[in-house]
């Protein structure tokens, strides 16, 4: 099959994310097109592992067919690691991620887990956050009420149209916010009543970013 070089890279760096792997793990599983390519390599050594938890109905729905056991994160217990995609990574293993909407559940799986292995092609690298708009999952009734807060923090906050989350809330995509402090803003934006996730991952951020780029996978630590 011929795949572009970005999808190549995403495909490199799932691969790369299967080290990380030990035996009788139950592994946390992100969401988006990078996380299906791990999901993709998981399969390929799922007698290894006990099962995994996920980050969305979608993934779910990957893992059980290939055959890989799904449990609820309250009967998992911790974590030992959990590997997902980003939208935007910087060297400071602060990310941006959302833009598939599963933010929320994404943050519980992280915050549940010992390693955050992230994996990105290498478009996904970059110096500042925020080129790519960033996420945030609201509570329907707080929608103009968030987007004012938002707006005052600089950014110009878009309603995704026709999409809701596996929680059954909306998403507002924040344009142009100048995030010079991902943790502080991603402290500030949390504060929000009616705001139930920022796609900021700077708190907790990656322990490990796999980019996979033109001459192979670089590991950042
Ligand atoms: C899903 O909500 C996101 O956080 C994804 O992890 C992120 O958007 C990366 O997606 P791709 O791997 O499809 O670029």
């Amino acid at each position: 099959m011929n795949q572009n070089p970005s999808e190549k890279q995403k495909q490199a760096a799932a691969e790369a994310a299967i080290n990380y792997i030990e035996n009788g793990d139950i592994v946390g599983v992100g969401t988006g097109s990078t996380a299906n390519y791990f999901i993709d390599n998981l399969a390929k050594i799922k007698g290894r592992i006990d099962g995994a938890v996920a980050s969305s109905d979608a993934s779910a729905a990957r893992l059980s067919r290939h055959g890989i056991e799904v449990m609820d994160l309250n009967n998992a217990g911790p974590l030992r690691v959990y590997v997902d995609g980003a939208d935007e990574a910087t060297r400071h293993m602060h990310l941006i991620k959302g833009g598939g909407g599963a933010l929320t559940r994404e943050k519980i799986v992280a915050e549940a887990s010992e390693k955050f292995v992230c994996i990105a092609d290498h478009s996904k690298l970059v110096g500042r956050l925020g080129s790519f708009p960033l996420p945030v999952e609201v509570i329907p009734m707080a929608r103009s009420m968030v987007a004012r807060a938002l707006t005052r923090l600089g950014g110009q906050p878009q309603l995704r149209t026709g999409f809701s989350t596996d929680n059954g809330n909306i998403i507002l995509d924040v344009h142009h916010l100048d995030i010079l402090n991902p943790v502080e803003m991603e402290q500030q934006i949390n504060q929000i009543p009616g705001v139930v996730t920022v796609g900021l991952f700077a708190r907790r951020g990656a322990d490990i970013l796999l980019i996979g780029g033109q001459s192979g996978v670089e590991t950042l630590s």
